[in-house]
């Protein structure tokens, strides 16, 4: 089966076609960092415009690139949420337009359960169960996952998001947008041990984490050791985050008992933590997965194969058109 797989939840139009026997055809991605970068964070309204001009051509392109043709589409998958709303409402009706027009189904996935199942698409692909920690713009979660559609939260966080925490402290540095790689970029040059920043709730005993007094302390000390501190800002900023995210997830496989860990979303491409995990996963051995490093940020391809899971394990379950900004990862339900 080939699923067309459309992502349009935030500033990246991403198309893909997904084969259930021969894997990943093509995807292709237009970033629109560039158009955003002025501001200094997205705009709703031109993310939604520029999806409108990307998908099509983008579509047109990833079909050429897999030698397809429209007829050859088995199914389409397109970000049903979380996300904004005008943004998704472009994906959602291309996808219900070319549904109708070519006869196909249409399901609508949750753009974090794409996050979730894209370390999948790597080779070697984990098997269920396994710990998945989400770490994107928008969320940092630790879920235990024991199939496609089952997923149970172990903890998250109570304020910033983790990538949230990297746009910030890259804002208050002085960098551009997103910042995670700006500010990983920037912490390359600097002394992770000059300054010594808080690691909020790394020892509270459960799995949630806090973000926001991080960004803080960032802005205090930018304050007071000056524009020069920065790089030393950014290195220090940067592992206390991953000391946490690391922490954190040592101590759900713990409480769980498994022994694989997933890391998926945005901050699962920063190299420090890829580093830790991998040096902690060969000290206590158990096995750590990532999504391939092109899918680890928003894409097509993480979109097109959640929904052929979900086409692969029965009906999709509410094909109709919609659109759903907000939308608690918990309240998917696995396929019957
Ligand atoms: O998953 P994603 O593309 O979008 C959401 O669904 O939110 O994640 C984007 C986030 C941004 O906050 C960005 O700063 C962060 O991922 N990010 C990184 C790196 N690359 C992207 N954070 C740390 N290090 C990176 N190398
Ligand atoms: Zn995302």
């Amino acid at each position: 089966m080939k699923v067309l797989g459309i992502e349009s939840s935030c500033d990246e139009t991403g198309i893909a076609l997904y084969d259930t026997e021969r894997g990943l055809l093509a995807h292709a991605l237009h970033s629109q960092v560039a158009m955003h970068a002025e501001y200094g964070g997205v705009v709703p309204e031109l993310a939604s415009r520029d999806h409108i001009r990307r998908a099509l051509p983008l579509t047109r392109k990833v079909l050429a690139e897999a030698g397809c043709t429209l007829k050859d589409i088995d199914g389409i998958a397109y970000t049903q949420g979380p996300g904004l709303a005008g943004a998704l409402l472009v994906g959602a009706s291309i996808a219900s337009g070319l549904g109708v027009a070519l006869n196909l189904p249409v399901v609508g996935v949750h753009h974090l359960e794409g996050h979730l199942l894209s370390p999948l698409l790597a080779d070697p692909r984990p098997e269920f169960p396994f710990v998945a920690l989400l770490v994107s713009g928008g969320h940092t979660q630790l879920m235990r996952v024991a199939g496609v559609g089952d997923y149970e939260m172990m903890g998250e966080t109570l304020d910033d998001a983790a990538g949230e925490a990297f746009d910030k402290t890259a804002q208050l540095l002085g960098l551009g947008y997103p910042g995670g790689p700006a500010v990983a970029k920037l912490a390359a040059s600097g002394d992770a041990h000059k300054y010594k920043l808080p690691r909020p709730m790394l020892n509270s005993g459960d799995l949630d984490f806090s973000f926001s007094g991080l960004k803080t302390a960032v802005l205090n000390l930018k304050n007071r050791a000056g524009p020069d501190a920065c790089a030393d800002i950014a290195a220090g900023f940067q592992l206390a985050a991953v000391d946490v995210l690391a922490g954190k997830s040592l101590a759900a496989l713990k409480q769980t008992g498994m022994n694989r860990l997933v890391v998926a979303g945005g901050v699962g491409a920063n190299q420090l933590l890829r580093d830790r995990l991998n040096a902690e996963a060969s000290r206590r051995g158990f096995q750590v997965f990532y999504p391939p490093l092109a899918l680890c940020t928003d894409n097509g391809a993480m979109i097109a194969f959640a929904g052929a899971m979900r086409f692969a394990h029965a009906a999709p379950a509410d094909g109709r058109f919609g659109i759903r900004p907000r939308w608690d990862l918990s309240e998917l339900r696995a396929p019957a």
